[in-house]
């Protein structure tokens, strides 16, 4: 189910604004694979690239390949709605809809896709999306409630249970834990371990700790020394980017000297 992405030369513009250049990169399956850097260097920017929701924005677009198992998501064919129900992104601050029950936030994404569920199939894919997302037993006797009746940590794993329940193949997963207190946060890493058996997943953390403990491979992204656009500067086996980077700029931004 879980797939590998080869990104080809993508370079991403907002309008004439070149916010990151030629990136190339292989992302593997069934791992974690983390981006860090500085505000800016367009970390948020490329993860939207990984499920079209780059071009949502006025005047924004991208040139390049992005393959998904050989395929390119940007060919003339493909249909970009499919490309999001295959690929799952979960944002920095949980964002539950908060008068709908916990069951149906969870059912949201499913729903929105069209799928007729009937009772028992809809309650069977509630309770496994959040078993898959460590919730089920928090929340398994109240369903019913509504979603922003749990904690912040409860609702980032509610999101992620949204998440699963379309059945992705990737998962993105833009600063997940920003807005959590420590306890939760390490609840989504046990989370995001467990889910790298099942899926592709890409996580964007401001947090270097977070990137070394859960992630297998790591990319540093950069402004130009000139501010501007943003670029790769190194991507490698996690080990590597923490204990002996090649670049000066990763080690320096590792071990937080900047400039
Ligand atoms: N909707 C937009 N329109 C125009 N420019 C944008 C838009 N979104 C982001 N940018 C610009 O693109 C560049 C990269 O932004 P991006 O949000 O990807 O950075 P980031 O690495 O995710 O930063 P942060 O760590 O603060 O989340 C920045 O210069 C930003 O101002
Ligand atoms: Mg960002």
């Amino acid at each position: 189910m879980s797939k590998r992405i080869d990104v080809k030369n993508l370079d991403i513009y907002y309008g004439e604004f070149h916010a990151v250049r030629d990136v190339s990169m292989t992302i593997e399956p069934k791992a974690v694979t983390a981006f860090i850097g500085p505000s800016g260097c367009g970390k948020s920017t490329f993860i939207r690239t990984l499920n079209r929701m780059h071009e949502v924005i006025p005047g924004a677009r991208v040139d390049g390949v992005v393959e998904m198992d050989g395929k390119n998501l940007y060919g003339r064919e493909v249909d970009p709605v499919d490309v999001r129900r295959r690929v799952g992104m979960v944002f920095q601050r949980p964002n539950p809809f908060p008068t709908m029950s916990i069951k149906e936030n969870v059912l949201a994404g499913v729903r929105l896709n069209s799928k007729r569920l009937s009772g028992k199939a809809a309650d069977e894919l509630a309770e496994r999306s959040l078993r898959g997302a460590n919730l089920w037993n928090e929340v398994k006797d109240r369903l019913d409630k509504p979603g922003s009746g749990l904690s912040g940590g409860q609702q980032q794993r509610l999101c992620i249970a949204r998440a699963i329940a379309i059945q992705p193949e990737v998962l993105l997963m833009d600063e997940p834990c920003s807005a959590l207190d420590p306890i939760s946060t390490l609840a989504i890493e046990d989370l995001i371990n467990e889910l790298k058996q099942d899926y592709t997943v890409v996580i964007v953390t401001h947090n270097m700790q977070q990137a070394a403990r859960v992630s297998d491979r790591t990319g540093f992204f950069n402004l130009e020394a000139t501010g501007k656009p943003g670029e790769l500067v190194e991507f490698d086996s996690t080990q590597t980017i923490f204990n002996n980077p090649s670049k000066k700029a990763t080690e320096d931004y590792i071990s937080g000297r900047f400039g």
